[in-house]
This record gives structure tokens, C-alpha cells and sequence, in this order.
């Protein structure tokens, strides 16, 4: 078989296989058997040698020609196998926007969250600022500073968690008073949320752990009824227009006088129910003008100087607001409980 014959025939063979390839690795294979090292070109152009001399540029001709036709058709296939794969990794990377989604599961807050969170934005409205301190806290700012003595029955070991002999897990979260007047100068205006510790037995009623938050306004000329129109508002905004205070008489070591502060029954809304006993009232929180002894102690001038402040229960307000009978319910954590919550 002359050259020009057996180049013909090559010619045909790879135009035929070339019609049948679809993919990258048949082609890169036609590549190699063609023009690789020992391919079927490659091989005819090594054996030149053999042709006279006179036909050889007549020959190589020949060869470039078939070479540069194959490369062309390989190269356009080439291309074209490109585009169809990009146009498959494009297709299968489709997002059909229209697809409903799958259901997910919405994380819900804890009552206890939302109630903080509802009380921070009423007294933040009012412009407190939000302040925190440690759970385990010195005896000196839960106890000394708040004027509770050594020998005051709320040391009593039954209610407190002692960590150390001065280092207590915060009975209230009082003590973030002294550490903010020690910190700051009047005016000040802040409310504390937190969780506090007491040795107390479970019941419907009672938690080792609970949540409170303080309030606590010092300034010049700030009185008992800066008391009763904060909490008014306070009342108000979380459970709506009708709701007034009621203060009775009390006593707090770190406030003269001291006051337990009644709400309009949430429930009954002043009528009379079981909830609050007939009486139209629930008792909510401890609040009093801070004793001046509290402020001398924390560096403020007691005579230039005076203030209020009050402390809530968290869980108390929670029950109230979704109606929750046992406590026991915000802490065990039952996620069927738990998903009824939402802030709306
Ligand atoms: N610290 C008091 C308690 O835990 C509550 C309170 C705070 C009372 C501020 C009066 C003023 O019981």
C-alpha cells in the first residue's frame, strides 16, 4: 500500500470514528492513536526516510494536509463536546424556584425570653439601660452592701448556695445595684435581668433557679411616686390599659420604705377570680426607695441623692402572661410545651 493510500485510509477510519465520539475521553484516545508517540501519522512521518528523496516534500505535503484537516475536525468536536457538557452541568444545577420547600422546624423563645425581652424593650422605651452582672457573686455586693448584716435570717444557709465562705450564688440580682452605683455617677436609670439562686424545694411555685429583674433609679429629687408611675407604665404596657399598682407596706433591708407591690389581676382584670383569690389583686414584685445607708455605702451623697428601686420575678410574670399553673412547666424543657410560645 502506497502512502497516499494508506494515508486515505487513515483519513476515513478518523472521520468515521469521529462521527460516533461523544465524549472528551474517546476523543483524547483518537488523539493518541493518530498523532501520539507511536501514532498511526506520527509513524508514517518517522518512516519519510524510506521515500526518495525527490518525493519526499511532496510527501510531508501530504501529511500536513491530513494532519491539519484531523486537527480542525478534532478540535470542533472537541468544542462542541465542551459546550454539551456545560449545557448538562447547567441543567442538573437548576434551581426550579417555584418548588414548594420542604417544612422546617422554627426554633420558638422560651416564656421566660419573651417576658425579659417585652419587659427590656418597655423599660428601655422609658430609657433604662440594660445591665448584667455575675450569678456568683461576693457575699460583700449580694449581702454587705445591700445592708443585709451578718446575722440577717436571708443568710440563713437554708437559702443560700454558698460557694465559699464570701462567695455566694446571687440570692437576687440586687447586688448588680451596688456594683453599678459604685461604677457610675447619678442620674442613673438601669434595669438588671438575671438569673438567681436560693436553696428552695420544687413545687408549683418555687426553683432553686429563677429570673428576676431589678430596677434601680438614683437622682436628684426622685420620689415614691417616680416608683408608682414607673411601675403604672410598666403594668400597662405589658398587659394593657386598665392595669394599676397597689402598694402595701413591707420591709427590705436595702429599701425605706419598702412596699410589695400588687397588680390588677390579670386574669379577672379587678372582679375577683380564683387566681387572685377574689381579691382583684396579685402580688408581682419588692420595691422601695433605696434605704440611704445602700447609697452612702455605694459612694453616693445620701443627702443630695435619692432613688428607687424594684425587683421582678420572671416566672411570676411568664405564669401570669400565658396563663401557666405550675412553674415546673419552664424548666423541664418539653419541647410540646415549649413550641406554644411565639411573640406576637
Ligand atoms: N431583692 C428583692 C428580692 O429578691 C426584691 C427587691 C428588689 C425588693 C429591689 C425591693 C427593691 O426579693
Amino acid at each position: 500500500m502506497d502512502m497516499q493510500e494508506q494515508l486515505r485510509k487513515i483519513q476515513e477510519e478518523a472521520a468515521a470514528q469521529l462521527a460516533t465520539i461523544t465524549d472528551k475521553a474517546e476523543l483524547d484516545a483518537l488523539k493518541v492513536k493518530l498523532m501520539g508517540k507511536k501514532g498511526e501519522l506520527t509513524l508514517i512521518r518517522r518512516s519519510m526516510g524510506q521515500i526518495p528523496a525527490e518525493d519526499r516534500p511532496k510527501a510531508g505535503q501530504m501529511i500536513n494536509e491530513v494532519v491539519a484537516i484531523l486537527t480542525e475536525k478534532m478540535d470542533t468536536l472537541a468544542a462542541k463536546i465542551n459546550m454539551l457538557e456545560q449545557e448538562k452541568k447547567l441543567a442538573s444545577e437548576a434551581i426550579d424556584v417555584t418548588e414548594p420547600r420542604k417544612h422546617t422546624m422554627i426554633g420558638m423563645q422560651h416564656p421566660i425570653s419573651l417576658v425579659q425581652d417585652q419587659m427590656l424593650s418597655v423599660f428601655t422605651s422609658m430609657g433604662f439601660d440594660v445591665v448584667e452582672g455575675p450569678e456568683v457573686e461576693y457575699d460583700l455586693y449580694n449581702f454587705e452592701m445591700m445592708n443585709i448584716p451578718k446575722n440577717h435570717p436571708a443568710r440563713d444557709a437554708q437559702d443560700t448556695f454558698y460557694i465559699e465562705d464570701n462567695v455566694v450564688l446571687r440570692t437576687h440580682t440586687s447586688p448588680v445595684q451596688a456594683r453599678t452605683m459604685l461604677n457610675r455617677k447619678p442620674p442613673i436609670r438601669i434595669v438588671c435581668p438575671g438569673r438567681v439562686y436560693r436553696a428552695d424545694e420544687v413545687d408549683a411555685t418555687h426553683s432553686p433557679v429563677f429570673h428576676q429583674m431589678e430596677g434601680l433609679v438614683v437622682g436628684e429629687d426622685v420620689t415614691m411616686a417616680d416608683l408608682k408611675g414607673t411601675l403604672d407604665a410598666f403594668a400597662q404596657k405589658l398587659f394593657g390599659d386598665d392595669m394599676t399598682t397597689r402598694f402595701r407596706p413591707s420591709f427590705f433591708p436595702f429599701t425605706e420604705p419598702s412596699a410589695e407591690v400588687d397588680l390588677t389581676c390579670v386574669n379577672c382584670h379587678g372582679k375577683g377570680c380564683r387566681i387572685c383569690k377574689g381579691t382583684g389583686w396579685i402580688e408581682v414584685l419588692g420595691a422601695g426607695m433605696v434605704n440611704p445607708k445602700v447609697l452612702e455605702m455605694c459612694g453616693i451623697d445620701s443627702k443630695k441623692y435619692s432613688g428607687f428601686a424594684f425587683g421582678v420575678g420572671l416566672e411570676r410574670i411568664a405564669m401570669l402572661r400565658y396563663g401557666i399553673t405550675d412553674m415546673r412547666a419552664l424548666f423541664e424543657g418539653d419541647v410540646r410545651f415549649l413550641s406554644q410560645f411565639r411573640d406576637d
